[in-house]
């Protein structure tokens, strides 16, 4: 048992542990999947971070893409703390008053005709419960889903993850028994387009290849596509315009359900409230996770009335539409509207598009700067022409990054980590352009170290 620091009761007093101490903790008593960080974060607001040891951070991730107003909003506590004193737990089978204005509300800010919710937990639950709804309102049950996609890690959706060889080895070696055949289909992706092609003189053949696909490649029982609107884990990479036009006629003529996992890009992270505002394509299916509740555990699948179908009792999980979770939410949604939060959002994507623009002239390690709003990527490469991926580089500056106080992520096409080149930057949407210029700012310096370093 490591020495900790107790008060005089001989409780631990928390105020007082050190990173070390925490990390020790950690890696004696936790059973670590994802790896980790040894930043321990002891206390937030906005976004800004102290950690145990007292070091402050600028946080371009809010938090894992999840604080989308920053940590620790007041309208966030305030609600949050409104609900534990009602009650802080009801069961899903009872209705729930946050539950039901929260229902509502997500009704009324969805694309038309998405007008009803399944709650779920976490994105991956709720990647299931789509798949539930498809099968249940087609009768059919198989699903294509995109190279370099992320839906989760619960089985169904791990195996609609990742393509990669080294992902095969990390995540889904040993478990084949329990994932499901999914047709996969290559991927947009512009800057290293899987046909070879450039858009627009491809006429985004890799939509129309979804077809060729489905009637090519399934046993003739596709009962959904699913897609991010821009790949995330997958290397930041933003769908071209005119793709879900394609895609959704595909749908269409198929017979089957359009999915879309929005769990990253929903609540103004790309600008609007959903993404596929911006592409102007209403799916049957939206579906939300991470930043939806405000902080607190929750997820959902938004759905037209004709795929809002489910037998009794399939689908559910205890936790399911937590009421504290979904009164955060709730107000989450109100802040957003209230404080024009979508109109701020693409104000400061524009902000970051301008600077990283300057960026990507000044430096040669970076090869290509993705934007939709505040879902950022900058793909680092060794060689512009050859766009050979600056993994090692990547690692560095991310670190050296969090060295001088700015909190950022990496991604990239090959996993498990850290065989990303991808740096991702999510910031919260309430973020002021101070503090964009001030993220910029540590982000030029350090990649002019990184080019000395690696000689680029
Ligand atoms: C696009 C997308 N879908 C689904 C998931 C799964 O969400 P969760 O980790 O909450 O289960 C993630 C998580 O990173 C994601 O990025």
């Amino acid at each position: 048992m490591c020495d900790m620091s107790h008060s005089t009761d001989g409780s631990v007093d928390r105020s007082q542990m050190s990173g070390a101490e925490i990390e020790a903790l950690s890696e004696r008593y936790q059973v670590n999947p994802m790896g980790h960080d040894p930043l321990v974060i002891a206390k937030a607001s906005g976004v800004r971070i102290t950690d145990a040891d007292g070091r402050e951070y600028l946080d371009a991730i809010s938090g894992e893409w999840v604080v989308n107003l920053g940590f620790r909003h007041p309208d966030i506590v305030e609600a949050a703390v409104e609900q534990i004193q009602q009650a802080e737990w009801t069961a899903p089978m009872y209705n729930s008053v946050p539950r039901a204005l929260l229902a509502q509300k997500v009704a009324e800010v969805a694309p038309p005709g998405l007008n009803k919710i399944l709650f779920g937990l976490s994105g991956s639950d709720a990647v299931e419960g789509a798949m539930h709804l498809a099968m249940r309102t087609t009768g059919k049950d198989e699903f294509v889903s995109l190279f370099q996609a992320y839906h989760g890690r619960t089985f169904a959706t791990l195996a609609m993850s990742y393509t990669h060889p080294s992902m095969y080895e990390g995540a889904k070696k040993g478990i084949e028994r329990y994932l499901t055949r999914q047709i996969r289909v290559p991927n947009f992706n512009c800057y290293r387009c899987p046909f070879n092609l450039t858009y627009p003189s491809c006429d985004l053949f890799c939509a129309h290849f979804v077809d060729t696909m489905i009637r090519e490649g399934s046993e003739g029982s596709v009962a959904g596509v699913i897609a991010e609107p821009f790949q995330a884990n997958g290397g930041m990479v933003p769908a071209p315009d005119g793709y879900f036009n394609v895609l959704r006629d595909v749908c269409d003529k198929n017979e089957c359900a359009m999915i879309i996992d929005e769990v990253q890009t929903a609540w103004g992270r790309c600008g609007p409230m959903f993404a596929m505002e911006h592409y102007g394509v209403v799916p049957d299916m939206i579906v939300v996770g991470k930043a939806f509740g405000g902080g607190f555990p929750l997820s959902g699948v938004i759905v037209s009335d004709k795929f809002a179908n489910l037998a009794p009792w399939e689908y559910g999980f205890t936790q399911i539409g937590h009421p504290v979770s979904t009164a955060a939410s709730y107000r989450m949604i109100e802040v957003i509207q209230r404080d024009h939060l979508t109109s701020h959002a693409s104000a400061m994507g524009e902000r970051f598009g301008e600077l990283l623009g300057a960026l990507y002239e000044r430096h040669q390690i970076i090869g290509d700067v993705r934007t939709l709003g505040l879902m950022i990527g900058i793909e680092l490469v060794r060689d512009r022409t050859t766009k050979e991926h600056a993994f090692e580089e990547t690692d560095w500056v991310m670190h050296r990054c969090v060295e001088r106080g700015l909190i950022l992520g990496k991604t990239g096409p090959v996993f498990p980590p850290p065989r990303g080149n991808v740096l991702k930057l999510k910031p919260a949407i309430t973020v002021q352009p101070d503090e964009v210029d001030e993220m910029c700012r540590i982000l030029d310096e350090v990649l002019t170290e990184a080019e000395a370093k690696f000689g680029l």
